[in-house]
């Protein structure tokens, strides 16, 4: 049983309950700890007050994590809340619409931009702001797939952005080694949110992953917010700059 009384969990990307941050703050919550969970804008705020009485000592904030005014804002609201932080959770990703709809060939200087200023230099300006608070060592967590290593259709610069994201994870890791802060990435199978709507085909790719993949099915939220649960745990005390995959195994298949 991993307790997780008196740590303080920062959850980034809670857009509805479908999102794999609302599996992570659930079993992070589950597990004692108190929850801050960051919403991006005024429009996503009404699901996320909806969802938080579900959890046990849980705050909502907003942030958009393109602005750099509004992540110095939600550290300093955090650090009056808290006083501290244990656990950072970043579950974000953006590419604009036509950037994972056309052929990759095509893609613009600016939506390479936006896609990789918030799919991945959010995740160095996050742990940034969140190191000052983890002073008793931390954990930060963020969700990558496996477009980043193998060509998935219409995936295209989000599989480039999450391979830089990757090599992130082992430099942030190799950075904060000697804060006691570790950083590690969940490599998620595909899984029906609002943003995988956005991906061209997608129903597709969860079809091979039931017929191809080891366990004939595809992953659930709750799978992944057990593994996040672990790797916000000391019992991963020894694992950092690690991909862990929770993808039902598809990522051994060769055919
Ligand atoms: N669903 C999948 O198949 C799958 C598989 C592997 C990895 N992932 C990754 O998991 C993470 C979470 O995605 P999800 O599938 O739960 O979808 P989701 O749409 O529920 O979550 C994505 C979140 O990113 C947030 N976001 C986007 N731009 C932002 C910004 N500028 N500032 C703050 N927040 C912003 C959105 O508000 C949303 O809450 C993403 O990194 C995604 O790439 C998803």
């Amino acid at each position: 049983m991993i307790d997780l009384t008196g740590k303080v969990a920062v959850v980034f990307g809670l857009a509805n309950k479908r999102s794999i941050a609302w599996a992570i703050a659930q079993k992070l919550s589950e597990a004692g700890a108190r929850l801050a969970i960051c919403y991006q804008s005024e429009r996503l705020k009404r699901e996320a007050e909806a969802l938080i009485p579900e959890l046990r000592d849980a705050q909502i904030f907003q942030c958009d994590v393109s602005n750099d005014a509004e992540i110095d804002a939600v550290f300093e609201q955090l650090k009056t809340t808290y006083g501290k932080l244990d656990i950072l959770v970043h579950s974000i990703g953006f590419a604009p619409a036509d950037a994972i709809k056309n052929d990759f060939l095509l893609t613009t200087r600016d939506d390479f931009r936006v896609a990789h200023d918030v799919s991945v230099y959010s995740l160095i300006a996050l742990a940034r702001g969140a190191v000052p608070l983890m002073t008793e060592g931390g954990s930060i967590l963020t969700l990558t797939y496996y477009g980043s290593t193998k060509v998935f259709p219409n995936y295209n610069v989000m599989g480039v952005a999450k391979a830089a994201l990757e090599a992130a994870v082992r430099y942030l890791a190799a950075s904060l080694g000697s804060k006691n802060i570790r950083v590690n990435a969940i490599s998620a199978g595909p899984i029906k949110t609002l943003a995988a709507r956005g991906i061209g085909d997608f129903s597709k790719i969860l079809t091979a992953v039931e017929e191809r993949g080891p366990l004939h099915r595809n992953v659930e939220q709750i799978e992944v917010g057990n593994v996040a649960l672990f790797l916000s745990s000391p019992l991963a005390s020894g694992i950092t700059g690690e991909i862990t995959f929770v993808d039902c195994g598809y990522n051994i298949t060769g055919l």
